[in-house]
C-alpha cells in the first residue's frame, strides 16, 4: 500500500468525475441534516450495502495464490491434453480451504481441507477440485447436501453439533474411510504448504489415437507434509484465526514459493470392469501396487492475489471445466459436481461469471451461444445470435458417439452401484488405521476420535458411534470406548478400560 500524507489527488466517484470530499457530507450548515444529492455519500453508502456476495456454502473460509504448472515427463501416451504435453507450461490459480467453517472461521479447526486447482489452459480452462485426502465421505451425491447440513450448524441454536455430525457418519457408514483420514494427522495439515492434494475422484484421460484410460491424481507437497497436535491447533484456532492463510500470503512474499510434484495412477480402461474395488466409488482408493504412480510435473506457487475479493472470492472453480483429452467418469458423485458448481457460481456471483479476470479463459471464450444477463461485457458484436446461421458464425456439430464417452447399463433405477470383489464400507478405513498408521499415530487417533465423541449428547448416537469403529477395526473400536468411558469418569461394566486403553 502507498502512503500519502494529505495533498492527495482526488477520488473520483463511480463515473471518474472527481469525488468532492471523502471525510465530509454535505449538510445544511456544520449541524444540520443531509442532503439527498450528496452523490457520493448515496454512492457510498449503497456500495457498501452490495459489497458482500453469498460465501460459498462449502469451502467459505479459505485463499490462494496464481502460479505454475509445468510438464516434466512424458505422459503424451495417456493424454492429448495440451497442458499435460512434454515441456508445456501454463499459468494456474489454487486456492485451499476448509469445508465446514464460514468466513472468518479459524483455519485450524480440524477438517478436511479444499485443494482447487485452475488451470489457464491454451483449450481452455482446466480445473481440479480436490481435497487434501485421496477419498469422500459419501458415493452419492443426493446425500452431499445432507453431509453439509450436518457439519455445520443446528437449526435453533445455531451450534456446531457433534450429535448430527456423528449421527450423519455413522447412519452412513461408506463414510468410515474419510472420517478415518479426518480423525488422523491429515485433519490438522501444519499449513496448506505442507500438505498433499487428491483429485480424489476417477478422471478419464484419452490419448491422440482416442485411447481411453481412468486416472487418479496425487499432488505430493515439496515442502513435507507435516500436521499440528490437536493443542497446537486449538491454540492457533484462538490466537490467529487466519493461521494459514497468512502462512501462505507470507511464505510467497518472502520468495519461498511452495510446490507440489503432480503423480497419476492410470487404470486401462478395461480393468474397471473387474478390479477388485469398484473404481468409481469415491469412498475407496487404488492400491499403489495395483497402479503405481507416474510422474506427470510440478505445480509452483508464485504470486499472491493483490485483491482477495476480485481473485480468490470470485474465482470459480467447477468439476465441469475440462479441457480435450480429459473426461469424466461414471463416479456418480462426480456427475453431481458436474452440474453443482458453475450452477452455485451463478447464483453466488452472478449469471457472467465467467467474464471475469480470474475465470476467463486465455483463449477467446465469447464465441457461444450463450448471451447477456447481468453485467455483460464480453460480447459478440452483431453477430446471428442462432445456430446453425449462413453468416459464418462458427457452430458445433458433433454427432455420435463422443470421445470421452463410456458404455452405461440401460435400464433406469435407483441403486448403490454394484459391489466389485472386494467393495464394502469398512475394509479400506480398517487397513488405514492397522497398517498406514503407526503405534503413535493410533494412539493420537484413539485420543481424537474419543474427544470428538466426547460431545455427543444422544446415547444412540454414541452407541452407534462406539459400533462403527468396532466396524473398522474391533481393538481401536474398543479403544475408543474405553477412552470415552474413561474420560467421562463413567468405566463400563464387562469392559476391563485399562487392558483395552493399553490395546491389549
Ligand atoms: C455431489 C457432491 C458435491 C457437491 C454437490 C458439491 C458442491 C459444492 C459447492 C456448491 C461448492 C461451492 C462452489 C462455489 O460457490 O464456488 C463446493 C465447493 C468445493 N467443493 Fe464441493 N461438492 C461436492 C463434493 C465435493 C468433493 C467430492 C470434493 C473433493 C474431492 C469437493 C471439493 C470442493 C472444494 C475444494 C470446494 C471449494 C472450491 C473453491 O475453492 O472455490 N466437493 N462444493
Amino acid at each position: 500500500m502507498t502512503e500519502t500524507n494529505g495533498a492527495a489527488a482526488p477520488s473520483t466517484t463511480q463515473f471518474g468525475a472527481p469525488a468532492v470530499s471523502d471525510r465530509n457530507s454535505l449538510s445544511i450548515g456544520s449541524n444540520g441534516p443531509l442532503l439527498l444529492h450528496d452523490v457520493h455519500l448515496v454512492e457510498t453508502l449503497a456500495s457498501f450495502n452490495r459489497e458482500r456476495v453469498p460465501e460459498r456454502n462449502p469451502h467459505a473460509k479459505g485463499a490462494g495464490a496464481f502460479g505454475t504448472f509445468e510438464t516434466t515427463e512424458d505422459v503424451s501416451r495417456f493424454t492429448k491434453a495440451a497442458m499435460f504435453q512434454p515441456g508445456a507450461k501454463v499459468d494456474m490459480l489454487a486456492r485451499f480451504s476448509t469445508v465446514a467453517g464460514e468466513q472468518g472461521s479459524p483455519d485450524t479447526w480440524r477438517d478436511v481441507r479444499g485443494f482447487s486447482l485452475k488451470f489457464y489452459t491454451p483449450e481452455g480452462n482446466y480445473d481440479l477440485v480436490g481435497n487434501n485426502t485421496p477419498v469422500f465421505f459419501v458415493r452419492d451425491p443426493m446425500k452431499f447436501p445432507h453431509f453439509i447440513r450436518s457439519q455445520k450448524r443446528l437449526p435453533s441454536s445455531g451450534l456446531r453439533s457433534a450429535d448430527m455430525q456423528w449421527d450423519f457418519w455413522t447412519q452412513n457408514p461408506e463414510s468410515a474411510h474419510q472420517v478415518t483420514y479426518l480423525m488422523g494427522e491429515r485433519g490438522l495439515p501444519k499449513t496448506w504448504r505442507h500438505m498433499n492434494g487428491y483429485g480424489s475422484h476417477t478422471y478419464m484421460w484419452i490419448n491422440a489415437a482416442g485411447e481411453k484410460f481412468w486416472v487418479k491424481y496425487h499432488f505430493h507437497t515439496n515442502q513435507g507434509m507435516e500436521f499440528l497436535s490437536n493443542e497446537e491447533a486449538e491454540q492457533l484456532a484462538g490466537s490467529d484465526a487466519e493461521y494459514h492463510r497468512r502462512d501462505l500470503f507470507d511464505a510467497i512474499a518472502r520468495g519461498e514459493n511452495p510446490s507440489w510434484e503432480l503423480s497419476v495412477q492410470v487404470m486401462p480402461y478395461e480393468d474397471a470392469k473387474t478390479y477388485r474395488y469398484n473404481p468409481f466409488d469415491l469412498t475407496k482408493v487404488w492400491s499403489h501396487r495395483d497402479y503405481p504412480l507416474i510422474k506427470v510435473g510440478t505445480m509452483t506457487l508464485n504470486r499472491n492475489p493483490e485483491n482477495f475479493f476480485a481473485q480468490i472470492e470470485q474465482a470459480a472453480f467447477a468439476p465441469s471445466n475440462t479441457v480435450p483429452g480429459i473426461g469424466v467418469s461414471p463416479d456418480k458423485m462426480l456427475l453431481g459436481r458436474v452440474f453443482a458448481y458453475a450452477d452455485a457460481q451463478r447464483a453466488r456471483i452472478g449469471t457472467n461469471y465467467q467474464q471475469l479476470p480470474v475465470n476467463k479463459p486465455i483463449v477467446a471464450s465469447s464465441n457461444n451461444y450463450t448471451f447477456d444477463g447481468n453485467m455483460t461485457f464480453e460480447h459478440s458484436g452483431g453477430a446471428p445470435v442462432y445456430a446453425p446461421n449462413s453468416f459464418g458464425r462458427p457452430w458445433s456439430d458433433e454427432t455420435g458417439p463422443v470421445s470421452d464417452g463410456w458404455e452405461a447399463d440401460g435400464e433406469l433405477v435407483r441403486s448403490a452401484y454394484a459391489l466389485h470383489a472386494e467393495d464394502d464400507d469398512f475394509g479400506q478405513a480398517g487397513t488405514l488405521v492397522r497398517e498406514v498408521f503407526d503405534d503413535a499415530q493410533r494412539e493420537q487417533f484413539v485420543e481424537t476420535v474419543a474427544g470428538a465423541l466426547m460431545g455427543i449428547e444422544h446415547d444412540v448416537v454414541l452407541q452407534n458411534a462406539f459400533q462403527y469403529w468396532k466396524n473398522v477395526d474391533k481393538v481401536i473400536g474398543d479403544r475408543i470406548q474405553a477412552a470415552v468411558h474413561a474420560g467421562k469418569g463413567d468405566p463400563q461394566v464387562g469392559l476391563d478400560t485399562e487392558a483395552v486403553m493399553a490395546g491389549v
